[in-house]
């Protein structure tokens, strides 16, 4: 198994939520870490390339000789933001894919890691989704990603690279202040004594993992050297009522709730399949409440800030 230590790995998006908790890991463990992303990154001992990765010269910076794995974190990931902008949506999410993966083989790059999303099987009920289930996405973000995954295919079969996509669940964890999906709205909700929106009744399914559960499942992508797609999950849906429970229970606030229409689209269920990767050696290491509380503190700290 290869070993981090001393290895060289570009981290695209290692600014991000996602990112800043791969890159601590990676650093961790004794990896050198480039980042590519639209902003530096803060860490003294990690090279930061700025710029836009839709810019050839910004990724011909980013990627060079010597680099032991690409971690391709970067992507438009607002599912909203891809409705209203397909053509921007598949510029960040496909054609810098395909050019990171050109760049990579050119400089012999062994390893390739894309965050995609399990959003890329499309809606199928109450199935479990595991890696074999048929591609089909629903909105532009599902369809880029699971385009991209077509490309990691292709440079795993023909030119032998190691290219592991892992679709992540619902992921939530330390570092999601600039995030506006669910769980951080939970959070600003309880912290500003506000409520949240309900699409339909709340018994929608979903599974929410943990980001260092993410990063695990990265770092044995890494040691494993699997290719292919890799479902990373809690292994365990919960329903939006329990979320919302768990939030009130971390939190202490009453986070009032106003039901409003299921939107079209919205999936009545997400039941991960993650028996591929427990395979691999992955096991998730976070309950659901446990794992909120470590997201609380940094919305706890804002109440505290605003009273000042
Ligand atoms: N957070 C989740 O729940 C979730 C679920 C499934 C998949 N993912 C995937 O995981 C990855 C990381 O997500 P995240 O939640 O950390 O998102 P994030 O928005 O916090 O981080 C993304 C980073 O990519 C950078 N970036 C975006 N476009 C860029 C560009 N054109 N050039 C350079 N940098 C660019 C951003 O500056 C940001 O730092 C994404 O690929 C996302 O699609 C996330």
């Amino acid at each position: 198994m290869p070993e981090l230590d001393g290895a060289r790995v570009l981290v695209t998006g290692g600014s991000g939520f996602i990112g800043r908790r791969v890159v601590a890991a990676l650093l961790a463990a004794g990896a050198e870490v480039v980042v590519a992303d639209l902003s530096a990154h803060p860490a003294a001992a990690v090279r930061s390339v700025v710029g836009d990765l839709r810019d050839p010269e910004v990724r011909r910076a980013a990627v060079s000789d010597g680099l032991d794995a690409v971690i391709h974190l970067a992507a438009v990931t607002s599912v909203l933001r891809s409705v209203e902008d397909p053509a921007g949506t598949y510029q960040v999410n496909v054609e810098v894919t395909a050019g990171l993966l050109e760049l990579a083989r050119e400089h012999k790059v062994p390893r390739f890691v894309l965050a995609s999303t399990n959003a890329v099987t499309g809606d199928v009920g109450g199935t479990p989704i595991g890696e074999q289930l048929p591609l089909r996405p629903l909105t532009p973000y599902g369809a880029t990603k699971a385009a991209a995954e077509m490309l990691l295919s292709a440079y795993s079969g023909v030119y032998g690279m190691q290219a592991c996509a892992l679709r992540f669940a619902n992921v939530y964890g330390p570092g999601m202040r600039h995030k506006d999906s669910f769980v951080p709205r939970l959070m600003r909700a309880a912290a500003g004594g506000t409520g949240v929106q309900v699409y339909g009744d709340g018994t929608q399914l979903r599974d929410y993992v943990h980001v260092d559960d993410i990063v695990q499942a990265v770092l044995l992508a890494w040691r494993t050297g699997v290719s292919g797609p890799v479902v990373v999950g809690s292994g365990h849906s919960v329903s939006v009522n329990d979320l919302i429970e768990a939030a009130r229970e971390v939190t202490g606030a009453p986070i009032p709730v106003e039901r409003v229409a299921a939107k079209a689209g919205e999936m009545p269920a997400v039941v991960l399949d993650i028996s591929h990767a427990r395979s691999l050696g992955y096991g998730p290491r976070y309950e659901l409440t446990d794992g909120m509380a470590t997201v609380w503190p940094e919305f706890a700290e804002q109440t505290g800030e605003a009273a000042e």
